[in-house]
């Protein structure tokens, strides 16, 4: 599976154009577009480029990778935005935030013209939901909001860190990840979620991604494009 996230990550940076503001993912396919669009900028061929990242992760590896880095306020647009997903369909509904960045990365995607997905195939479902769906909450009054999850049947649980501490996110918020099996009706569940008191936002990314690439195992990449871009 790395070899697959690699290679698609890696394919990724073909998008990025000299001049572009470009939008790093989180993640670790992201990690591997990240990586490729360095090697490109110090051999040359990206002098121009300004990125904006998605996670103080990203930001990291970038400044390692010599990359210049802007706020997103600081910035009209952005040009194309890769990152990763935990699920999609071939209808454009995708969870992200496994990697606990989804706040940052849907405020990022808010505000760029093409986003690009790298997936490897075993993400490409016919309906969300096996994926855990992250939702990111103020800490105050979380573990209330974690009793009303549990009271609608969407066995909630709290994301730890590699140290079984409460994972707290890059805006201080904790996770509460929802293992509901399935999504079946993904825009119904979503506005449920962002109406609960306490909830900042939610990993349910739906018609974001305007491009989908899809690493296989045989070292084919397949790309599924939205038709009808919108502006
Ligand atoms: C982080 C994300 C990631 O893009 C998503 O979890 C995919 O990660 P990976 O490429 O490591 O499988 O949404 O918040």
């Amino acid at each position: 599976m790395l070899e697959v996230k690699k290679s698609v990550g890696r394919y990724a940076a073909s998008y990025v154009e000299d001049g572009m503001v470009v939008g790093l993912g989180t993640g670790s396919t992201a990690h591997w577009f990240i990586d490729e669009v360095g090697r490109r900028y110090q051999a040359g061929e990206l002098k121009n480029i300004l990125c904006v990242s998605t996670s103080e992760a990203s930001s990291q590896q970038a400044r390692e990778l010599g990359l210049p880095l802007k706020n997103l306020e600081d910035v009209n647009a952005i040009d194309l935005l890769v990152d990763g997903a935990d699920e999609t369909t071939r209808q454009f509904a995708g969870i992200k935030g496994g990697g606990g960045a989804l706040l940052h990365e849907k405020i990022t995607a808010e505000y760029a013209h093409k986003i690009v997905w790298i997936i490897d195939e075993s993400k490409l479902v016919d309906q969300l939901g096996k994926f855990p769906l992250p939702v990111e909450v103020v800490q105050f009054g979380s573990w209330k909001l974690f009793d009303r999850f549990q009271e609608r049947g969407m066995n909630p649980s709290f994301r730890k860190d590699h140290k079984d501490s409460l994972f707290i996110t890059d805006s201080g918020n904790y996770i509460i990840d929802l293992h509901l099996e399935q999504i079946p009706y993904p825009e119904k569940l979503a506005q449920e979620i962002k109406q609960m008191v306490g909830v900042v936002e939610h990993g349910l990314f739906l018609d974001y991604a305007t491009t989908i690439l899809v690493g296989k195992q045989d070292g084919t990449i397949m790309k599924i494009e939205r038709s009808i871009v919108q502006a």
